[in-house]
């Protein structure tokens, strides 16, 4: 038994953002009908090909566990098919540009109309007022959700970060409201509308970005690094570089053979609680009791100098021998990790995180499975489905069509 057994979605998404939601939806279970324009299907098909003739990894690490129908749904018999699919199921996602789902007949009034219990799930680029009716893509909602203009150096233009927090983040946000409607509606009998624009979800990701905003008008933000080096504040949230975001002030440094490897960085910590440990694992005990170092609000205007001293230690030691020496004192540290090293981690692999997945037409691949690990309901990665694998199957299990009908749809072009 699985979470979202019983479950049935229509997924009517495209790119990431939608498809990660119904990953992640049918991972814990649901059965989720990813519906495709027959001919090409989800632009990610055919995007960043690496293997001709196969479907792109862009493709198939953002649609396992799902069953892929082609339907043309702006023609007469492609239509008749959908609304019949609307009543048979629970939940309908779609990613569209705005008004797109409209144009296709398929507001929610309708939808509603087709079937009362229906959920049906939105993502859009904005929310209600001067931009809701643009296309967004991932790096424009991290800019306009304000994670680029807080991510970066000072000297430095704006950053886009490598989390993909419009995209997936918003596939996130929009699989929780998903599941919290389908319990409303065990209780109330009626469905509703979910709707998460990327730039509300960019946003509350960076909320601690806000709070510092906040707190600038009581003065400079003194955990900065920006504050050590004594340089100006302006009126908005700054890019910090890889200052902490938290009360415990931390920064990468470098390690050993860092001048060749461009990951051989840790991110250190300097918590309050193990001062002392810190002070004697880098060599400095003069500083555990010292009034200018001994309390965090001391250190403030001295962390260039501490981190300086840290780094001078760090340097001395690859990232997992700082790891090794820090963890049993009970100090924060972790090292940078590649993606080659992750891909190759030992432990990621036995927990399902990192998984290899059979394809038929590209041999194997390795995918991220389900960061989310539920006791009771197993997570089994089965690759994403060709296109239209399973259009007769689903036409004639969900919709009850005979083979006579089912071909005369594929005939007409509707599938
Ligand atoms: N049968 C027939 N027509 C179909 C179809 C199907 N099965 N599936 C899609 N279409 C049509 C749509 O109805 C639409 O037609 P219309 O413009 O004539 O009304 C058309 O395909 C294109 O859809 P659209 O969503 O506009 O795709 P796009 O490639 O132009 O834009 C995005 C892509 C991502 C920019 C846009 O969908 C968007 O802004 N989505 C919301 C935000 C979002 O999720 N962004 C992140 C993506 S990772």
């Amino acid at each position: 038994m699985k979470a979202l057994d019983g479950v049935k979605i229509l997924d009517f998404t495209h790119v990431q953002s939608g498809p990660t939601c119904t990953q992640l939806l049918a991972w814990l279970g649901a059965d989720v009908i990813k519906i495709e324009r027959p001919g090409g299907g989800d632009a990610t098909r055919n995007q960043l090909v690496d293997v001709e003739g196969a479907d792109s990894l862009y493709f198939t690490m953002l649609n396992h566990n799902k069953r892929s129908l082609t339907l043309n749904t702006k023609h007469a018999d492609g239509k008749a098919a959908l609304e019949k699919l609307v009543a048979a199921c629970d939940v309908l996602v779609e990613n569209f540009a705005p008004g797109a789902l409209d144009r296709m007949g398929f507001s929610w009034e309708r939808i509603h109309e087709l079937n009362p219990r229906m959920i049906m799930a939105s993502v859009k680029g904005f929310g209600p007022g001067p931009y809701e009716d643009c296309k967004v893509y991932e790096n424009i909602a991290q800019c306009a959700g304000g994670a680029a203009s807080t991510t970066g150096f000072r000297d430095g233009p704006p950053l886009v970060t490598g989390a993909q927090v419009g995209d997936s983040g918003t596939g996130l946000h929009l699989a929780l409201g998903i599941v919290a409607a389908l319990l409303q509606r065990e209780k109330s009998g009626r469905g509703q509308r979910v709707f998460a624009p990327m730039q509300d979800g960019v946003l509350n990701l960076c909320r601690v970005k806000l709070r510092d905003q906040q707190r600038l008008a009581h003065g400079p933000l003194r955990e900065y690094s920006q504050f050590a080096s004594g340089e100006h504040f302006g009126e908005a949230t700054p890019r910090a570089g890889n200052d902490s975001g938290g009360g415990q002030p931390g920064r990468v440094l470098k390690c050993k053979n860092w001048e060749k490897d461009p990951n051989a960085y840790t991110y250190f910590i300097t918590q309050e609680a193990v001062w002392k440990n810190i002070c004697d694992l880098i060599g400095k005990p003069e500083w555990r009791d010292h009034p200018d170092y001994a309390t965090p609000k001391a250190r403030l205007p001295r962390l260039n100098e501490v981190f300086e001293a840290i780094e001078a230690w760090t340097m001395t030691k690859t990232k997992f021998e700082v790891m090794n020496l820090c963890n049993p004192l009970n100090i924060p540290a972790g090292p940078i990790l590649s993606m080659k090293e992750l891909a190759e981690e030992p432990s990621l692999r036995a927990s399902g995180t990192v998984v290899e997945v059979e394809h038929p037409k590209r041999g194997s691949y390795l995918t991220v499975g389900c960061p989310i690990k539920l006791s009771d309901s197993a997570v089994e990665v089965t690759r994403a489905p060709l296109l239209g694998e399973h259009s007769e199957e689903i036409l004639r299990e969900v919709l009850g069509y005979s083979k006579k009908e089912v071909a005369k749809l594929v005939e007409s072009g509707a599938v």
